[in-house]
């Protein structure tokens, strides 16, 4: 089979594609044929070596939606020809930037006919990620207001969709640009984070009692600011290291809490997946397919995911 690997680790000229021996299922596991993969900040993070994987050489690609081909030892959960959608995949074992991909059975849940590969792929590692901040690790209710930082991001517009169908009032950050396609998304107030009265803004409609942010050393002096008394933090940057509560003293009087998520640190998502794959099948939730790539492109795309700035997913189709 083709897929993108890489032989050492470094910037996007270490990505080549090659002819790899097609992987067999082991136990638990079942083989995809890959319709869609999506790119992920975190894929460049494992390909310069600061998030290190098992061993080189490497496929990167967390995401993946397609067809099971094949099922290993023990798989009930799935059969050849069903359509499925995961992620989790290309940290500890090798990625979906390939035709082919192994996966255990939690890392999958099915894929429902009304959802094409491109947007499951592209609504699985962030619509987990959002799924666990504001649902599971900051309990988000229907009556309750949330700020979501960075709205027009892969994790910001999925989160808006999660957030308003939870019965939320939804406030979100992005570029000018994006704000008519996040209030059709369900966001009630749209503001610009380049703007010098942005706290003014915010503080302008109901505090939040659920922030999702995805640069917590930036924003949490904001977030403590605005916020409601005793409301929940959802942190999900990977450079939240210089931001303590010693820093924020009203952290401490507004009684805030602050939840660290790491989606890769959940070792079966596949209920959460099957409860995105509901929301997808009653048109509540979609991610947005910003832009399509070959194995050949996935370069271009790992440089776009970090430089570049569009609403939604960068998605492979092999
Ligand atoms: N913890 C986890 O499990 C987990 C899971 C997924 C992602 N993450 C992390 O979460 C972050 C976002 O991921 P993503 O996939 O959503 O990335 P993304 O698709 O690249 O989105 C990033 C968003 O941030 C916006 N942005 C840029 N500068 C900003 C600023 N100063 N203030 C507010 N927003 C700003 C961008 O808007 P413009 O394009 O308009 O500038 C863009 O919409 C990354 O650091 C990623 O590694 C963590």
């Amino acid at each position: 089979m083709q897929a993108v690997r890489y032989h050492e680790h470094g910037g996007t000229d270490v990505l080549t594609v090659e002819a790899v021996e097609q992987p067999t299922p082991g136990e638990g596991e079942v083989l995809i044929e890959v319709g869609a993969a999506a790119v992920n900040p975190v894929d460049t993070y494992f390909r310069e070596g600061s998030y290190p994987p098992g061993s080189l050489p490497w496929i990167p690609g967390s995401d993946v939606a397609g067809i099971v081909t094949g099922v290993g030892e023990g798989v009930t959960e799935f059969s050849e020809g069903d359509r499925v959608f995961g992620t989790g995949l290309g940290n500890n074992r090798q990625g979906t930037c390939a035709e082919y991909v192994t996966a255990p059975t939690a890392m999958l849940a099915p894929l429902p006919d009304s959802v094409d590969a491109a947007t499951g792929a592209a609504t699985a590692l962030v619509g987990v990620t959002a799924w666990q901040t504001l649902v599971e690790a900051c309990g988000l209710g229907p009556a309750e207001t949330c700020l979501i930082h960075g709205g027009s991001g892969g994790v910001g517009h999925v989160a808006v969709q999660l957030a308003a169908t939870a019965g939320a009032s939804v406030t979100t950050t992005a570029s000018a640009e994006y704000h008519d396609r996040l209030e059709e998304l369900g966001a009630d107030h749209v503001f610009d984070y380049r703007r010098a009265d942005l706290q003014a803004a915010v503080e302008g409609v109901d505090p939040p009692d659920v922030i999702l942010d995805h640069r917590l050393d930036e924003y949490l002096a904001f977030d403590a600011e605005v916020a409601a008394h005793g409301a929940r933090i959802g942190a999900i940057g990977n450079e939240d290291s210089a931001a303590t509560f010693s820093d924020v003293p009203r952290c401490r009087s507004k009684a805030l809490s602050v939840h660290h998520v790491s989606m890769f640190n959940t070792p079966d998502v596949s209920a959460v997946l099957t409860d995105l794959a509901t929301l997808m099948a009653d048109d509540a939730l979609t991610a947005v397919v910003a832009r399509r790539y070959d194995l050949d492109g996935v370069a271009d795309a790992h440089r776009a995911v970090l430089a570049d700035s569009y609403l939604g997913k960068l998605v492979v189709e092999p």
